[in-house]
């Protein structure tokens, strides 16, 4: 990795890292959602990045890829555990980060995921075993007295690609996968009271560019012309129905949009990332940080 690299993704680092903690900070009982996300999306472009992803706000038994509709009118409450998951990149250089906040009393279920965490990054260098590591992370969580989602994994990240290999599994499998020199990885420990597996819900808010394909609709040839802009980075539903989204050309009508998404996505043109929900409706936490592997490991997102 060069220097130029190194210091745009330590830059991505800082300002995910900022917004990730005045995020929670503003998280409060009574707040909507969407007001909550739109603020944390708006700090990651006045900090001078780009969203890499839509910011994902997951509460209780949601896992993951829950990003407020445009006309969301969910609400934090009491007792609720909020996973913030944030991703910030420069020019493509890509910081992914989450933590979970707690309005009722899940403080063991919170230290289960940042033990685990903090655990796994210990272990970071090069040639590390990802067996290692996810061993490391699914000790931590059962030795809190919760159980890891088996079925979410951290992973390697790249200029414009949020996932790519290793995949790094929250459950000790054998994996003799190691890690090398110059690589960036997110880990993302999940701990829950429940069975530790995560299924697709029929809601589906985010979607990325997967492949140029004909597709039939002018409001589908719209869409995607419009989401190029995001070089294949995921994007929300709610980003596509922006002002300045209507003044480049998409449709101005829900409907319209949620139709030509369905039709993109059918076609294949659009992969859908459906709102992830724990099997026995457990409650989930997460912690995450983005680290460049190395002697010495940057951790960009502490
Ligand atoms: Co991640």
């Amino acid at each position: 990795m060069n220097d130029e690299v190194l210091e745009k993704y330590i830059k991505a680092g800082k300002i995910a890292a900022e917004v990730r903690e005045q995020s929670a900070k503003l998280a409060k009982v009574g707040m909507p959602l969407l007001e909550l996300a739109e603020k944390v999306e708006a700090m990651v472009r006045s900090a001078g990045a780009e969203p890499a992803f839509p910011v994902n706000l997951s509460l209780n038994e949601f896992a993951a890829h829950y990003t407020p509709q445009h006309n969301d009118e969910t609400k934090i409450s009491g007792d609720d555990v909020l996973k913030i998951d944030v991703g910030a990149h420069i020019d493509g250089y890509i910081a992914d980060t989450a933590i979970t906040v707690d309005f009722g009393q899940h403080d063991g279920l919170l230290k289960a995921a940042k033990d685990a965490l903090a655990a796994a990054v210990d272990l970071v260098k090069p040639g590390a075993a990802i067996g290692d590591i996810s061993k490391a992370i699914e000790d931590a969580i059962r030795n809190s007295g919760f159980v890891p989602v088996e079925n979410l994994t951290g992973h390697g990240l790249d200029r414009y690609v949020e996932h790519k290999e290793p995949s790094i599994p929250n459950i000790a499998l054998r994996n003799d996968y190691r890690l090398s020199d110059g690589q960036v990885i997110a880990i993302e420990p999940f701990a829950t009271n429940g069975v530790g597996h995560v299924k697709d819900t029929p809601e589906v808010m985010i979607f990325s560019f997967s492949a140029d394909k004909p597709v039939r609709s002018m409001d589908a040839k719209r869409i995607a012309s419009y989401v190029a802009r995001y070089n294949g980075l995921p994007f929300a539903e709610r980003w596509l129905l922006s002002e300045e989204a209507r003044q480049s050309g998409v449709p101005d009508s829900l409907f319209r949009v949620r139709m030509a998404l369905r039709e993109l996505v059918q076609r294949g043109v659009l992969y859908s990332y459906p709102v992830l929900r724990e099997a026995k409706a457990g409650m989930v936490s997460q912690a995450e940080h983005t680290i460049i592997v190395r002697d010495e490991p940057i951790i960009i997102t502490k």
